[in-house]
């Protein structure tokens, strides 16, 4: 079968080329899936999409009329698919449903870490051969309060880092992990957490019931020097209402690889033209404050995985196989 991956950087193309070499045709492009990029996929029957891959109706209404009938996106989230719209359509969507969630929980640690100690403006001042400590000061992470807002796959493996440190674990979410609850985690109310944690991180999915999760009050609730790390999706956070909070002095540190706004941003480069986001560019001016653009995943293990699994799902879809990364058509229901 002929593919057509859209959205690959130049790191996974090879990585991508090798996995489908000797099974199927694949061809890989830079840009992104767009309404604009969206009729390139004319007469391809399998499609690959990156993680912020425009999957509205609209988009789902061109890839069908030129002929596509499977899409295999390249990550786990999928709040950027319109699956009723792609039932509707008669199309096949799958997405990955387990890589690593070390590369993401180790990332989370290192914004978490990065801010805590003032990294980044220790190493531009020694660059500078400015060696002093002065406004460099951090603190322990044992005998702290971790406050884990989802406890899947990535939370649990944040949490035994948050172990690792000699932390009080607090957790938050629609279940109770088992593995969590072995190391110690108490599962509380919100409210609860965001008053005690000093280091809030945030491993939920972005949903219609999730979305905005930490607004204003929610900000409000947390602790003056605590630290926030956002690696799930933007969403999650009303970001203004940080910049709000940022500008009134709160917070050790925030770090952030996701941003709400992140789409036809993040993956680019944008240095020439600039960036037409205020909400962003100012976030970005807060020396306590680090944004990444979305590369939580992007370790070797990580990435081998993701394509090794939709390389998977383009086989299944090829024999007429079923799996659990199929997210349409649903599954029947017993
Ligand atoms: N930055 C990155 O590179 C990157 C990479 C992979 C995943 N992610 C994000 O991380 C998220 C978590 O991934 P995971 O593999 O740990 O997923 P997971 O499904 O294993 O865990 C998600 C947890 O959230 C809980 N949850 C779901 N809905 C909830 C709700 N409404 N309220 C409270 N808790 C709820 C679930 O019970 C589950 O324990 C993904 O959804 C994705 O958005 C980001």
């Amino acid at each position: 079968m002929e593919i057509l991956a859209f959205g690959v950087q130049s790191d996974e193309r090879p990585l991508i080329e090798n996995a489908f070499a000797g099974r199927h045709e694949v061809r890989c492009l830079d840009v992104f899936l767009t309404e604009d990029t969206a009729p390139i996929a004319a007469g391809y029957e399998a499609v690959s999409t990156s993680v912020n891959a425009d999957l509205s109706g609209a988009v789902l209404q061109t890839l069908a009329a030129g002929g596509t009938r499977m899409i295999a996106q390249r990550s786990t989230g999928f709040n950027n698919v319109d699956l009723d719209v792609a039932e509707r359509l008669g199309l096949r969507v799958a997405r990955v449903s387990y890589y690593s969630p070390y590369s993401v929980a180790e990332f989370a640690w290192t914004l978490a870490m990065a801010v805590n100690r003032r990294i980044i403006r220790a190493a531009s001042r020694t660059r500078d051969f400015d060696f002093r400590l002065d406004g460099l000061l951090g603190r322990d992470m044992r005998g702290r309060t971790a406050g884990v807002i989802g406890t899947g796959k990535i939370g649990e493996a944040f949490t035994r880092i948050a172990h690792g440190f000699g932390m009080h674990l607090l957790g938050w979410d629609v279940v109770e992990n088992p593995a969590c609850l072995e190391l110690g985690m108490e599962y509380v109310e919100k409210d609860r957490l965001l008053a005690e944690a000093d280091l809030v991180s945030l491993h939920v999915p972005l949903l219609p019931s999730t979305h905005h999760l930490i607004g204003g009050e929610a900000l409000a609730a947390m602790k003056d020097d605590a630290i926030l790390i956002n690696s799930s999706r933007g969403g999650l956070i009303d970001t203004r209402a940080l910049v709000a909070e940022l500008r009134a002095g709160r917070f050790t540190g925030v770090g952030l690889d996701v941003y709400e706004a992140e789409a036809g941003l993040f993956f680019l480069d944008k240095s020439l033209e600039g960036v037409d986001d205020d909400t962003l560019a100012r976030l970005v001016t807060f020396p306590n404050v680090i944004v990444t653009s979305h590369q939580a995943y992007y370790t070797r293990e990580a990435v081998g995985q993701i394509i090794e699994a939709t390389v998977r799902n383009i086989d299944d879809y090829a024999a007429g196989r079923r799996s659990d990364s199929v997210l349409v058509p649903a599954p029947p229901v017993n």
